[in-house]
């Protein structure tokens, strides 16, 4: 008799387990878009005007109301956070997104966030929370290149594929993810590379993770740098970040910008090298000078692709430079911002470029 009821009582523990978890499998996600801007959001004169448009006009309601195939996937709510195109994104824009994105995915009943932006920042964006946001669930940050009035505007399937993303398991834990023509790239990676084409977004050489297709994405990689909640910041209690500009270099370049953006407060410079990062007779007194007013200065490379080495082309241990690793000027002065709310010290600086 005692054991019948022990089997009995095993049978419904595995049943009521079995029943929980088809339960999650088959619920639908719920997803939450945030609404910034940007052309997804964009009308046209005409259908044919895929220049010249005006970016951050449709609110989020009516995005989501332009894609009734939402409904199929995923619960989804919206907010409409900003209404600005992206080029006029700022470090408070930032700030105020991020504290909202993490205060949504603290919620239980919340399962993915897709961000809506212009595409001039995404990558920038898209990384800043990538350092920043503190939960496992996935991010998708997602824009257009066509306005909302073109025809085959590319807004809509680009947002039903970041709800997908947004929505699935697999999406779980791999750091912010900017979703685009069907592929998925990694934030830290991703870039621009073309000023109109749909294809823009491409991690060139590191590659993207994987892609949407069949209603599904598909990873194949993840980002073996550090993200999300294996990182060491916290904006929760940041309302300003340290004022990091970028110096671009050229031919022929002289001091002017560096000892302008250093006159005018910079906590810290990324310089935007030629080749490996090269540093220009004409430059390289003013950012020792600087350095020395305690500007932290980062050796970074225009270039697009490839490591700015430590001690290549200039003496870094020597001048006291951190380089940028494979990070891209813009996304280099994101990281040191975020790195000079920790510490001063360039060694953990330096640290932190090799760790994400
Ligand atoms: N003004 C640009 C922006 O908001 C338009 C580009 C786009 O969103 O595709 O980023």
């Amino acid at each position: 008799m005692f054991l019948k009821s022990i089997r009995a009582w095993f049978a419904l523990v595995l049943f009521m387990l079995c029943a929980a978890t088809a339960h999650a499998a088959a619920r639908m996600p719920n997803v939450v878009i945030l609404a910034t801007g940007g052309t997804i959001a964009g009308t046209g004169a005409t259908s044919t005007t895929t220049v010249g448009y005006t970016a951050a006009k449709v609110g989020v309601d009516d995005l989501i109301k332009a894609v009734p195939e939402l409904k199929q996937v995923a619960h989804v709510t919206g907010e409409q956070v900003f209404q600005i195109a992206s080029e006029n994104m700022s470090n408070e824009h930032w700030l105020t997104l991020a504290k909202r994105v993490n205060t949504l995915l603290a919620k239980p009943d919340v399962d993915g966030i897709v961000i809506t932006h212009g595409t001039d920042t995404i990558e920038e964006t898209a990384y800043f929370l990538d350092l920043v946001v503190k939960s496992k669930k996935p991010v998708v940050v997602v824009g257009a290149m066509r306005p909302s009035t073109a025809i085959s505007a590319d807004g809509p399937i680009n947002l039903y594929n970041a709800v997908l993303v947004a929505g699935s398991q697999d999406a779980i834990g791999k750091g912010v993810l900017v979703v685009m023509n069907d592929q998925i790239n990694a934030a830290r990676d991703v870039s621009k590379t073309n000023t109109t084409t749909t294809d823009t977004f491409k991690s060139t050489e590191l590659g993207l993770l994987g892609y949407v297709v069949g209603n599904q994405p598909h990873f194949y990689r993840a980002s073996t740098r550090k993200h999300t909640v294996d990182t060491e910041f916290d904006v929760s209690n940041l309302n300003a970040l340290p004022q990091v500009d970028i110096a671009y270099t050229y031919a022929n370049v002289g001091p002017t910008a560096v000892n302008a953006l250093v006159a005018a407060g910079a906590k810290g410079l990324i310089h935007a090298g030629v080749g490996d990062g090269s540093l220009p007779n004409k430059v390289r007194p003013a950012l020792s000078a600087a350095r020395e007013k305690g500007v932290v200065i980062v050796r970074a490379s225009r270039v697009g692709q490839g490591i700015v080495a430590r001690n290549g082309e200039a003496n870094d241990d020597q001048l006291d430079f951190v380089v940028a690793d494979t990070l891209n000027p813009q996304k280099a002065r994101i990281l040191l911002m975020l790195a000079l709310t920790k510490t001063n010290d360039t060694k953990e600086i330096q640290r932190m470029f090799y760790t994400y």
